[in-house]
Order: C-alpha cells, then sequence, then structure tokens
C-alpha cells in the first residue's frame, strides 16, 4: 500500500510556524502551515484529506486551571462514558446527566470561545467555506485517549474515517479542527493514506478489504436499510456507506498493522484540522483535547471529484443533501 500521503507537503516560506519534533523515541515527521489563505493546490491537498497544522502565534483561548479541576470531578469517567461536550446550535451540553454540575456555564464560555477562535483561523485559511460551515459540537476530553474504556466502534486509537451514529451527514463534509489544551503532555495523533487512495489500494490490492467491491458495499448499505432508516430516519445511502467503511476499518487487522501512517507528536497549545470524512486517522494518546467539527456544503469544496459522496458513488443530486435516493445512487 503505500505511497506517500500528500497530506504533509504543504511547504512555506516564512520560518514562523510552529515544528513539532521527537517524542520519546518515536519517529515524528515535521509539519508546517500556515495561518494565510491556503493556495489552489493547498486547498486541494486539504480537500484529499490533508491535516494542516496551525502556525504558533495563532490566538487561542486560555482554560483557568481551576476549570480543568471542576470538569475531571465530573461523572465522565467509567465504561462508554461519553466526553462532556456542547452544542453551539441548540446550546446544550451532552451527555445530559452533565447539566447540574458545577462549572457548566465556564465550560459552555471556553469551548464557545475555542469554536469561535478556530472557525475565524479556519475562514482566514479557506474564504470560501463562508457561509457553508454548520456547528456540530464542540468536545474537551479529559480523559487519556489510550486507555479510555468504549466499545470497540467508538475507540479512537484505531484508523477510521469519521462518521457519527446520531447526526447522519447527509453528504456533507466534516471539518474538525483539534487543540491541544493540555498543560503538559503531547498528544499523538497519527494518520494513514487519505481516503481517495485507500479506495484505489482497496481496489487494486485488495487491501483495505473494505474497498475491494465497491458495488457490493453499497448493496450491503441497502440492506441494512431497516436499521439506518428505522433508527437514524434521516439516514440516507451515504451515511450508511460511511458507516460501513467506519466499522470495516476499525475491524481489519491487517489494515490496523500494516497500514503506512504517520506520527504526530502535538506540544501543548498546538491546534491542527482536516476534513475528517477523508482524513484516516488516529488518536493515539494524550488528554484534555479540544474537538470542534462542522458540517461543510459539498457546493463549498472547490474539487468535486475529492467528495467522498463521488469517491464512495454515495452521491444522487446536490439538492438532496439530507436524504440520497437509493435509486439514483451511482
Ligand atoms: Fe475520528
Amino acid at each position: 500500500m503505500g505511497s506517500e500521503t500528500p497530506l504533509d507537503s504543504i511547504n512555506d516560506s516564512t520560518s514562523d510556524y510552529r515544528l513539532t519534533g521527537g517524542c520519546g523515541g518515536i519517529s515524528v515527521d515535521l509539519l508546517s502551515s500556515r495561518i494565510e489563505t491556503l493556495g489552489h493546490s493547498d486547498v486541494q491537498r486539504l480537500e484529499m484529506g490533508a491535516p494542516i497544522l496551525l502556525p504558533a502565534h495563532f490566538s487561542h483561548p486560555r482554560i483557568p486551571a481551576d476549570l480543568r479541576a471542576v470538569v475531571e470531578k465530573w461523572p465522565v469517567h467509567g465504561w462508554g462514558r461519553k466526553h462532556p461536550s456542547w452544542a453551539p446550535l441548540t446550546k446544550k451540553v451532552h451527555p445530559n446527566p452533565l447539566r447540574p454540575y458545577t462549572g457548566q456555564s465556564d465550560f459552555i464560555d471556553i469551548l464557545q470561545a475555542f469554536q469561535q477562535a478556530a472557525e475565524d483561523a479556519i475562514l482566514r485559511m479557506v474564504p470560501a467555506w463562508r457561509g457553508a460551515l454548520t456547528p456540530d459540537r464542540v468536545s474537551w476530553r479529559p480523559l487519556e485517549l489510550s486507555t479510555r474504556r468504549v466499545r470497540w466502534n467508538a475507540r479512537d486509537d484505531l484508523f477510521h474515517i469519521d462518521h457519527f451514529p446520531t447526526r447522519p451527514t447527509g453528504g456533507r463534509r466534516i471539518v474538525r479542527f483539534f487543540f491541544n489544551a493540555c498543560d503538559g503532555e503531547d498528544i499523538v495523533w497519527s494518520s494513514t493514506s487519505p481516503l481517495k487512495k485507500l479506495i484505489e489500494d482497496g481496489k487494486a490490492f485488495g487491501q483495505p478489504q473494505v474497498f475491494q467491491d465497491m458495488a457490493g458495499l453499497r448493496r450491503q448499505a441497502i440492506r441494512n436499510q431497516p436499521w439506518w432508516s428505522g433508527f437514524q430516519r434521516q439516514t440516507g445511502l451515504h451515511d450508511a456507506v460511511v458507516k460501513l467503511v467506519h466499522d470495516h476499518l476499525k475491524r481489519d487487522e491487517t489494515f490496523q498493522e500494516e497500514t503506512v501512517r504517520k506520527l504526530r507528536c502535538f506540544t501543548p497549545g498546538s491546534a491542527w484540522f482536516a476534513l475528517t470524512d477523508s482524513c484516516c486517522h488516529a488518536l493515539l494518546r494524550g488528554r484534555w483535547l479540544v474537538d470542534i467539527t462542522w458540517f461543510l456544503e459539498p457546493d463549498a469544496c472547490q474539487f468535486p471529484d475529492l467528495l467522498p459522496t463521488n469517491l464512495l458513488g454515495t452521491v444522487s443530486s446536490p439538492r438532496s443533501r439530507t436524504l440520497l435516493p437509493l435509486d439514483k445512487a451511482a
């Protein structure tokens, strides 16, 4: 498998960019990025799945130490527990049992500030996305990622593309912005080839297995219709296929063990973002990650051939964003 992921090759001509170095003996790539508007080829890499690291002078909110201590006492530990998060559109804190806890308003304030800072930075880099981003959730993950106890398909440490069981995209793209809000520890994050390359490898070499037979993948999603149309009434073919891809990638031990990967250590204060519906990624280690998500209208993307709906053959009509009719699927 494996060619170079084109994701890391955004070069810059100034020295005012953050570079990450070695981390505990792990080989780490040096990344570079820019806060200026991205050029045409850089946007192409981003839309393909390239992670973009923000420069060191990126202005971000500061988290008070006492708020960290408060959140750590919330009931977020233990099997199957969710990270605390906040939804900008509904103004709700998730999971629901956290609502009465002390510090909730401070928690919302800080996540709202992060969401605004991140959105401003992203729109500076990609102005064409203005008006095309719908906020999803902002989470602040206090728990160590490598030892978190969750069901297998909720594990973040296995390579995957993103799929949200309770929030179907309807073919919109997923933009995720990450910030290391820990005081003294790196966050170790890894990515492998982007979705387009994984599909090409699956067809040509049979690995990842899930992409060996794309038509069969769509048929399997259609057979699952009772699940996705009953449980999630707004889920169409695209989300059903992405769920299969997400789950099969995590179940594919050969892929998980042998795929070409790039390890990155993000030092405290580092910020990066990616289109995680194409950037196949894994969160390996660290805690206190701020994670901000938007849905991006596909019409705002400059490279239609890189849309997951086109790559997976689940596109029907650009206007049928929420429900993609099965009979018109490619
Ligand atoms: Fe993810």
